[in-house]
C-alpha cells in the first residue's frame, strides 16, 4: 500500500514536476534581418542591434521596388522551344530576391529538457544554420524541409543565438523563388527517450468498403536507449477502441499491424481525420507509471488509394477523375512567406470551383499546407523538382542535384508520409532526362528509392515530350505515366504504355488577364497585344498548350484518362508568357485566378463542368463598351445547364444549347468550345442590359443571370471573406474591394487609385489588383483598381476586437468594411 501511494507520489511529482511534456515552439517573432555579408554575423556577441525586426514567415523581396533588372535573365528558354538567348526581364518576378540574407534570434534556452531540434519547414535558399557560432547544418535545396539536432549546440540556462544565412543565386530559377524564412521555423525540446521528428506514420493497408473497416500499419521512429529500461509505447484514439494499446519497446523501430472498425474513409468530400496519441512512459517493477518520457498526438486519414488499368485511379475502390489544379507556392500580394490563413482562402476558393486536388508544382509543399489540404479535403499530388542533372537555367538545382536528390526526397516523403491527402508523389517535371539515354534508370533509381520510404503511393513525373520518354524507356518506368500537355499524343502513348491509363499532370496553360476582353474574339497562340494583357474570352494559350476544352474532351470520352492537373489555379509571380520579353510585366497570365486570388471568367468555365452541386450561371464580357456601339461583341455564358437565351435589352438573341463534338482538338475551328460554352458569336453591342435565362435538359427554366452598363465610379464597396478572425496576429482576412456606381452597379474598367487604412485590432499586410504589368508595390496601402477591383489583406493583432478597414479614393464615396477578432 505504502509501496503503491509512493509510486503515485513519483508519478504525480514527475508528471507535474519533471516535465512530461515535450515542447514545441514556433520561432515566430523578433528575427533580426540584414542584407549585410559578414561571416562574424554568426557570432554570439555580434552587435545585432542595428538589424531589421522581422516575424518569420518573412520573404525579404516581397515589398519590392519591382525592377527589371532584378535577375534579368539573357537565355533562350528551351522548354518553350527556343533556341536564340533573349532578354527575358520578368521571369522570376522582377523583385530583389537575388543575394545574401542573414537572420538572427536569441532565445532564451532553459536547462529542462535534454534533446533540442530545430525543424526549417524551407529556408530559401542553401541555409547555413549557426548555434551559437557553430555551424550546426547547411542544406541547398530552398524547398526541403530539415530537422536539426541542436542538443550539442545549446548552452543551458542561457541566451543562445541561432543564425542563418541564406543566399539567392540569379538565373536559379524559372519563377519567383522568394527569399528568406519564408516557412516557419520550430524550436522542439524533448527528454532523452523521445518520438523522433516525423518518426510516426499511420499507413492504411487495405479497406474494406463492406463493413467500414481498415487494416492500418503503425510505425514509430524513437530517439533514445531502450535496452534493458522497462519502457512502454502507448497508444490511444477516442475514436478506435481497437487501437488503445501498449507495447514494450525493445528498440528504436517500432512496427504494429492494427484493425480498426466503424471507419469512415477520408476522401475530399469526407475528409476525416482521426487523432492518434501516443506516449512513451517508464514503469517500475510493479508496472506503476513512473515517466512519462513523451507525449505526442498526430492527426492521420484512413484511405485507399490505387491506380490499375481496369479501373484508372481509385479512392476507396470509387474510380474518380482527378479534378485538380497546378499552384505555385507564392500567395501573391504576401510573396513566398506563408500563411495558414492565406493558404486556406486559395484551397477554399479552389473548392468552390469543384476542384479536389493539387500539384505543388514543382517544389516541395509546406507543412501548412498539407494540413489543410487534409482537413479540407483536397488531394494532392506532392512534387519534388523541376529539374535534375541537366539544367533549365544557370544556377538551379542541377548543381546540387547529384549529392542532395536522395536526402531531399527523403525529407519530402518522411515529413509527409503522414498526410492522407497525399495521393502521389512526383519525382519531376519536364525533365529534360526524359529523352536522354540513363534518363530512365535514374528515374528508376529515384522511383525505387520513394518506394523504399514509403511503399504506400504511387510515383508520377510531368512529361512534355512523350514521344522520347517512350523511345528512352522513361515514361514506362513511372507508376504513373503524367503527360504535360499535348493533348494530340494521348492516344499514341496510352497505345504504347503497359499501364492502360495516363494522367494529365499538367493541362491548358490558357492565358488570360481578369476583365480585359480582345477584339475581334479569335483563337491566338501566343498573341501579345500592346497593353501586355490576354483575352478573357479564354480563347489564348501558348504554342505547346490548350484550352480547357481539350483536355475535357479527353477527361470525359477517354475511360483511361485518370484526371488532370490545369496550368494554374492561381497566377503566380514570374513566368510572364507570352509577354516574356515585354516590360512591365512579371506575373504570369495561366491562372484560373489572378494574382489577387480574384476569379477571372475561367473559374466559371471549370466550375460549370467541375462542381456538380452548384449552380453556375456567368455571362462575359462585361457591358460597357463605349465606343462598341453597333459593333459585334459576342457574348458567352459559362453554365451547367445545356440551354440558354440571351437577351440584349429584352430582344433575344437566340435560344442555343451544347452541342456534343468528338472533335479532340480545334483544327483552326472553334467548334469543340460549343460543347462546353454556350456561345452568342454574333451580339452587337448596345448599352444597356444583357440577361440570359438557363434552361435543363427537360427545357425547365432553372435560373438567370444580369450583366448591366454602369454608369460612373460612385462609391467603393469592400467585402471580407471572413467576418470574424482569430485574434493571434496571424490570421488573415481578405477584403475585396469593387467600384460601383449610384445604384450598385460594378463598374468593370475602373481604375481608380485607392488609399486604404486600417483601424482598431488589425495590420495592413498586403494590396494587390491582378494587373500583372502592375509595378505599385504590395506592401504599401495604395493602389489602382484593375478592371474596378482589388484585394487587400489585414491581419489580426494579439487583441480581441474590432477592425475598421477604409478604402478611400479622390471622387467617389469610402467604402468600409468591419472584422471582428476574437
Ligand atoms: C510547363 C512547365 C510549367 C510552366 C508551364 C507554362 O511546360 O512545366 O512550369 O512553365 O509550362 O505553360
Amino acid at each position: 500500500m505504502w509501496l503503491k501511494l509512493f509510486s503515485f507520489f513519483i508519478f504525480v511529482m514527475y508528471n507535474s514536476f519533471v516535465f512530461s511534456q515535450r515542447q514545441e515552439i514556433y520561432l515566430k517573432n523578433n528575427w533580426l534581418f540584414s542584407h549585410e555579408d559578414n561571416i562574424i554575423n554568426s557570432y554570439v556577441d555580434f552587435d545585432d542591434t542595428s538589424w531589421e525586426v522581422v516575424c518569420v514567415p518573412h520573404d525579404w523581396a516581397i515589398a519590392g521596388p519591382f525592377d527589371k533588372e532584378f535577375d534579368k535573365q539573357v537565355v533562350a528558354i528551351e522548354q518553350n522551344g527556343e533556341t536564340i538567348a533573349s532578354e527575358k526581364t520578368g521571369r522570376s518576378g522582377a523583385l530583389p530576391w537575388i543575394g545574401v540574407g542573414w537572420y538572427r534570434k536569441h532565445v532564451y534556452i532553459d536547462g529542462k529538457f535534454d534533446r533540442y531540434f530545430l525543424n526549417f519547414d524551407g529556408a530559401m535558399s542553401s541555409p547555413k544554420v549557426y548555434i551559437n557560432g557553430k555551424i550546426a547544418e547547411e542544406w541547398k535545396y530552398g524547398y526541403t524541409p530539415f530537422v536539426i539536432d541542436i542538443t550539442s549546440f545549446v548552452i543551458k540556462n542561457s541566451d543562445n543565438v541561432i543564425a542563418v544565412r541564406l543566399e539567392n543565386l540569379p538565373e536559379s530559377s524559372r519563377w519567383y523563388p522568394g527569399a528568406g524564412l519564408y516557412r516557419p521555423v520550430k524550436l522542439i525540446s524533448t527528454f532523452s527517450n523521445s518520438f523522433k521528428e516525423w518518426g510516426i506514420n499511420v499507413e492504411t493497408e487495405s479497406i474494406n468498403n463492406n463493413d467500414y473497416t481498415a487494416d492500418l500499419k503503425l510505425e514509430v521512429d524513437l530517439l533514445g536507449e531502450y535496452k534493458n529500461r522497462n519502457i512502454y509505447l502507448n497508444i490511444t484514439s477516442s475514436d478506435f477502441l481497437d487501437l488503445n494499446k501498449e507495447f514494450i519497446v525493445k528498440d528504436n523501430h517500432i512496427i504494429k499491424y492494427n484493425k480498426v472498425h466503424n471507419v469512415e474513409f477520408w476522401s475530399p468530400e469526407n475528409p476525416v481525420l482521426y487523432d492518434l496519441e501516443l506516449k512513451l512512459i517508464e514503469k517500475d517493477e510493479s508496472g506503476n507509471i513512473i515517466i512519462t518520457h513523451d507525449t505526442k498526438t498526430v492527426k492521420f486519414g484512413i484511405r485507399n488509394i490505387k491506380v490499375s488499368e481496369e479501373h484508372g485511379f481509385t479512392l476507396n475502390g470509387n474510380p474518380r477523375k482527378i479534378k485538380g489544379v497546378c499552384l505555385h507556392h507564392d500567395l501573391g500580394m504576401l510573396g513566398a512567406a506563408i500563411n495558414r490563413a492565406a493558404l486556406c482562402h486559395q484551397l477554399v476558393l479552389l473548392k468552390t470551383m469543384g476542384c479536389d486536388a493539387i500539384r505543388t508544382s514543382h517544389n516541395i509543399p509546406s507543412q501548412w499546407q498539407m494540413e489543410l489540404c487534409d482537413s479540407l479535403g483536397i488531394m494532392v499530388m506532392a512534387e519534388s523538382f523541376d529539374m535534375w542533372i541537366y539544367p533549365k537555367c544557370k544556377n538551379g538545382y542541377s548543381l546540387y542535384f547529384k549529392d542532395w536528390w536522395k536526402r531531399d526526397l527523403e525529407n519530402l516523403v518522411l515529413a509527409n508520409r503522414l498526410h492522407p491527402s497525399i495521393i502521389m508523389w512526383s519525382i519531376g517535371n519536364e525533365i529534360p532526362e526524359q529523352g536522354m539515354a540513363n534518363g530512365n534508370e535514374l528515374a528508376r533509381k529515384m522511383q525505387n528509392w520513394v518506394h523504399y520510404l514509403d511503399k504506400s503511393r504511387p510515383v508520377t513525373a510531368g512529361m512534355d515530350r512523350i514521344d522520347n520518354a517512350l523511345s528512352t524507356g522513361y515514361a514506362q518506368v513511372l507508376d504513373i505515366p503524367g503527360m504535360n500537355y499535348r493533348t494530340n499524343k494521348y492516344e499514341m502513348a496510352y497505345s504504347k504504355l503497359r499501364h492502360g491509363f495516363l494522367l494529365g499532370s499538367e493541362t491548358a496553360s490558357t492565358l488570360s488577364s481578369r476583365g480585359v476582353y480582345k477584339f475581334p474574339v479569335e483563337l491566338r497562340k501566343n498573341y501579345q497585344y500592346d497593353d501586355g494583357q490576354c483575352s478573357s474570352y479564354d480563347v489564348e494559350y501558348c504554342w505547346w498548350s490548350n484550352l480547357p476544352e481539350e483536355d475535357w474532351v479527353l477527361q470525359d470520352d477517354k475511360e483511361w484518362v485518370i484526371g488532370e492537373f490545369v496550368w494554374t489555379g492561381f497566377d503566380y509571380l514570374g513566368e510572364p508568357t507570352p509577354y516574356d520579353e515585354y516590360w512591365p510585366s512579371r506575373s504570369s497570365y495561366f491562372g484560373i485566378f489572378d494574382l489577387a486570388g480574384l476569379p477571372k471568367d475561367r473559374y466559371y468555365l471549370y466550375r460549370s463542368h467541375w462542381n456538380k452541386q452548384d449552380q453556375t450561371i456567368h455571362l462575359l464580357p462585361h457591358w460597357n463598351w463605349e465606343g462598341r456601339e453597333g459593333l459585334i461583341t459576342p457574348v458567352y455564358c459559362y453554365t451547367n445547364y445545356p440551354t440558354a437565351e440571351l437577351f440584349v435589352n429584352g430582344k433575344s438573341q437566340g435560344k442555343i444549347s451544347k452541342k456534343h463534338t468528338d472533335e479532340m482538338n480545334f483544327n483552326n475551328n472553334t467548334e469543340l468550345l460549343d460543347r462546353y460554352r454556350l456561345r452568342w458569336n454574333n451580339v452587337v453591342y448596345e448599352p444597356g442590359e444583357l440577361k440570359v435565362i438557363v434552361y435543363d435538359e427537360m427545357g425547365i427554366q432553372r435560373g438567370e443571370e444580369h450583366v448591366f452598363t454602369s454608369g460612373k465610379p460612385h462609391h467603393i464597396e469592400l467585402k471580407a471573406d471572413r467576418s470574424v478572425i482569430t485574434a493571434d496576429g496571424e490570421d488573415m482576412a481578405f477584403i475585396t474591394a469593387y467600384m460601383v456606381d449610384k445604384d450598385g452597379n460594378f463598374c468593370p474598367t475602373a481604375d481608380n487609385l485607392i488609399d486604404v487604412s486600417v483601424y482598431g485590432n488589425g495590420v495592413f499586410k498586403g494590396i494587390c489588383n491582378g494587373n500583372p504589368t502592375s509595378l505599385e508595390s504590395f506592401t504599401v496601402p495604395r493602389m489602382h483598381f484593375f478592371n474596378g477591383m482589388l484585394s487587400i489583406g489585414i491581419m489580426s493583432t494579439n487583441d480581441a476586437g474590432e477592425i475598421t478597414v477604409v478604402a478611400h479614393s479622390t471622387g467617389v464615396k469610402d467604402g468600409l468594411v468591419n472584422i471582428y477578432t476574437k
